[in-house]
């Protein structure tokens, strides 16, 4: 763990048939500030410092997907599982992109004790990047998720929604309530906030159609694998809770079914991506 508080050092990344401009500053070795383009490889993350290097690069590498088990595939989207430990160097180099739009001040060399799911893009030339998020294997806090990014090229498409449901179908598997790792980014917040909101709202309506009763703010963590905590939040926030003798009552008013209505009819257009869970090839490493 070092700590990282200096600013923005690379003016320009290239990544596939992307060209990026960082956000923070990423501890790539120093020479490499004076490279008005810094060519990353998208298969192996290796960087180089000029067009040459990186072309007689390109013409060795022979990745064509992230260095771990494909868990998950559907119509436009992969999962790889990759173990920080087997795969040291990748995720290192992961690590060190990552940081470039992240702005904690710790960046953590010590891969090893993470896994990281990352997700791609199929085409006839391989599987491409989105985003990821790391996990730490044995977690004493019970978070479901260290950190999380969507590459800047593939931010505001509905990838990270994608990426934090993938986190909960985890958990799900794992029969644990999980959270992310704080503090959360403004940005990781909006995401999280934007996720939660969505879910609980769905199940809460879907019960009612259904008339059965509604659900406890136990019951409802215990089927979206969310803690208690995270789903009071949400509740507090969307104005749905009402108390009666100490006891959370949750009221599903208009105004949310209302707007929830209109956020799908924007989906209905914009197409929306779901993970669904009967494709994951998945049990809980031991
Ligand atoms: N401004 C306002 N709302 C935003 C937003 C922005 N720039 N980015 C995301 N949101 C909210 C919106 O409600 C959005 O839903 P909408 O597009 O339907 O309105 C929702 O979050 C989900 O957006 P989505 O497209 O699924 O997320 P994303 O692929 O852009 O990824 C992050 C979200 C957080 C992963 C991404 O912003 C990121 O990688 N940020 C940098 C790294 C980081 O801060 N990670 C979290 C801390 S570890
Ligand atoms: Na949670």
């Amino acid at each position: 763990q070092t700590e990282i508080s200096r600013v923005r050092n690379l003016e320009r990344i290239q990544m596939g048939t992307y060209e990026v401009e960082p956000w923070y500053f990423s501890p790539y070795p120093a020479e490499f500030a004076d490279s008005e383009l810094v060519y990353i490889c998208e298969f192996c993350l290796s960087y180089f410092g000029n067009s040459t290097q990186f072309g007689r690069h390109r013409k060795k590498c022979t990745l064509l997907h992230p260095p771990g088990n494909e868990i998950y595939r559907d119509d436009s989207v992969s999962f790889f599982e990759i173990d920080g430990r087997r795969q040291r160097t990748w995720c290192r180099n992961l690590c060190l992109l990552s940081k470039l739009f992240l702005d904690h001040k710790t960046l953590y060399y010590d891969v090893d004790p993470f896994l990281f799911y990352c997700m791609t893009e199929r085409t006839a030339h391989g599987h491409h990047l989105i985003g990821y998020f790391s996990k730490e294997k044995e977690c004493a806090e019970g978070y479901n998720v260290a950190c999380i990014l969507t590459l800047p090229q593939y931010q505001r498409k509905g990838f990270g929604k994608l990426l934090i449901q993938f986190s909960y179908e985890l958990s799900k598997i794992e029969n644990k309530l999980g959270s992310p790792e704080k503090p959360l980014s403004d940005l990781g917040l909006l995401g999280y906030r934007a996720y939660w909101q969505e879910v609980i709202v769905d199940l809460l309506i879907e019960r009612e159609n259904e008339g059965t009763p509604m659900m406890s703010v136990e019951e409802l963590g215990q089927a979206l694998a969310m803690t208690t905590n995270d789903v009071l939040h949400t509740l507090q926030n969307l104005n749905m809770l009402r108390y009666s003798n100490k006891n959370h009552v949750i009221v599903l008013t208009d105004g949310v079914v209302a707007q929830r209505e209109k956020q799908k009819e924007k989906e209905r257009v914009k197409g929306r991506r779901v993970i669904e869970a009967e494709r994951l090839q998945w049990r809980p490493p031991v």
